[in-house]
């Protein structure tokens, strides 16, 4: 298996592979839908994300030439701390799940990122990202949702504190 940066191509595949994924999402958990626009999927971020220049990371999992799973980052703030790198979404093609392909996009976006960011935030199931050293702060919060689901791995000492303020294709309503 091969992680890669998208290119032009896979794009109807990410699609397929965020929608199926996604569709797991309330049957596992439905701590996105607190912060998610129900007018906007997880694959029209994707491409609104990508219209507006916003990817920084937009990684594919290829595997005998299929693109079997799929990871965006995009900048975000914390509180008034910029340079957050934002993951997601993440997904897995349903019947390759529990094959790693999320733990080594997860594993590619951390290396990637601490390059460039202060940390990587994201919105999700801790007993999942728990794993990538991921963890959640007092006063970290992204609107309602339950802070447990909001989770930080800071690349320096400083703990992050406010609101995970997401980019603008999230369509998220939020104090900036
Ligand atoms: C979450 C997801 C990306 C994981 O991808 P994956 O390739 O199956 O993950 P890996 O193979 O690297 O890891 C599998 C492990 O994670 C665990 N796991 C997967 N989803 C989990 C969850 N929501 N909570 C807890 N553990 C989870 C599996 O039980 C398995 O555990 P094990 O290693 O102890 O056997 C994939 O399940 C997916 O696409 N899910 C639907 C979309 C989604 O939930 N995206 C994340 C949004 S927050």
């Amino acid at each position: 298996m091969l992680i890669r940066n998208e290119i032009d191509s896979d794009i109807p595949a990410i699609r397929a592979i965020v929608t199926e994924a996604m569709l797991m999402l309330p049957q596992t958990s439905g701590t996105e839908a607190n912060i998610t626009n129900p007018d906007i999927t997880d694959a029209d971020i994707v491409d609104r994300l990508r219209a507006e220049d916003a990817l920084i990371l937009s990684l594919v999992a290829e595997d005998g030439g299929d693109v079997v799973g799929y990871l965006a980052a995009s900048m975000a703030r914390i509180g008034v701390e910029c340079d957050w790198g934002l993951i997601g979404p993440l997904a897995v093609l349903p019947s390759r799940h529990g094959e790693g392909i999320g733990s080594a996009l997860m594993a590619e976006a951390v290396l990637r990122l601490r390059a460039t960011c202060k940390g990587a935030a994201l919105v999700g199931d801790p007993r999942y990202y728990g794993r990538f050293g991921f963890s959640a702060f007092s006063g970290l919060g992204v609107g309602d949702c339950p802070p447990e689901f909001v989770q930080a791995l800071p690349f320096d000492a400083v703990d992050p504190q406010g609101e995970l303020i997401h980019h603008p294709a999230f369509g998220l309503k939020q104090q900036g």
